[in-house]
């Protein structure tokens, strides 16, 4: 492969990656992009990026490819801590008291790798084995279908693991299992809990039932402002009457206009009178 990255052919790849995705990359940022797409590039055994961007642009199955490697997939097992203690401790028994008998169902959008899925699996079966009665079902979605596979696959080790099984050491070892190979994964009784399918934030959701507890975090920061705004738009009309969304902890709403009203930090409602308003 020859030649750099040109500012024109970057420019044209931050329009796409914007098109296929929502995501907003700074105009600093060519080392970042050439260096995610100098790999592929080079097992393509194309001439340079410029061939690249005609491919990605003409053929759906690279767009595939493309939008695993311009996506940030950092993610671990509980993730800030408080955000948990706050599920676990606070919205789980308030949960049940208000629906004894329905099934607890949750969004892990934009789930990446799925460590924020089985954390919450992990939760919600420690609180069953409280109260049996509780009953609940997660789903998580990521737009990269490459995440999506390991998501189902649903085998972790490294920095992954590493804090949760140093930080909550008995919890980590009732409900991780060694795969023997040095991998870990949620026993089968959470893992039979969990779905995880391809889905992109600026779509709508079209999962039957409305959902009990939505976790949107560290993605919203990937999108700008008018996006962030889209994107909320679509998940509020998802969440049940008294559910809550929860977004990353160097995230914000306070800029931008949404119909979440805040809980706590991080923490938000779907603050319906927004809709009385319009509607009237
Ligand atoms: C940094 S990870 C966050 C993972 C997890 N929520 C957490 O907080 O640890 C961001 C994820 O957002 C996904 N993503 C980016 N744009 C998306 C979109 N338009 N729709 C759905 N997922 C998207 C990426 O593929 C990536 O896996």
């Amino acid at each position: 492969m020859e030649g750099t990255l040109s500012e024109k052919c970057f420019k044209d790849f931050l329009i796409l990656i914007h098109e296929l995705t929502g995501i907003t990359i700074a105009s600093n940022r060519t080392s970042m992009v050439e260096g995610r797409l100098r790999k592929r590039i080079m097992a393509l055994k194309l001439p340079g990026y410029d061939s690249y961007l005609k491919l990605v642009r003409d053929d759906r199955a690279e767009q595939s490819l493309f939008i695993d490697l311009v996506t940030t997939n950092e993610t671990y097992f509980f993730r800030t801590p408080r955000i948990w203690e706050f599920i676990e401790e606070k919205y789980l028994p308030e949960w049940f008291r208000n629906h004894p008998k329905q099934v607890f169902t949750a969004w892990s959008a934009a789930a990446s790798s799925g460590e924020e899925a089985c954390s919450l699996g992990i939760v919600c079966q420690s609180f069953k084995e409280k109260f049996p009665g509780f009953s609940y079902q997660i789903i998580g979605t990521d737009i990269s279908n490459e995440m999506v596979g390991r998501c189902q696959k649903g085998l972790y080790t490294g920095r992954s693991i590493e804090s949760f099984r140093n930080t909550r050491t008995a919890l980590f070892k009732k409900y991780l299992k060694s795969n023997g190979e040095d991998f870990f994964e949620v026993l089968p009784e959470i893992k039979g809990r969990l779905r995880f399918s391809q889905h992109d934030l600026f779509c709508s959701h079209q999962h039957k039932d409305k959902f009990d507890l939505v976790l949107i975090r560290n993605v919203l920061i990937y999108f700008k402002a008018e996006d962030q705004e889209e994107v909320l738009s679509l998940i509020a009309p998802k969440l049940a009457e008294d559910g809550i969304m929860i977004i990353g902890e160097s995230e914000s709403l306070s800029y931008i206009k949404t119909p979440f009203k805040l809980v706590e930090p991080l923490i938000y409602r779907h603050d319906r009178s927004t809709i009385a308003v319009k509607a009237g």
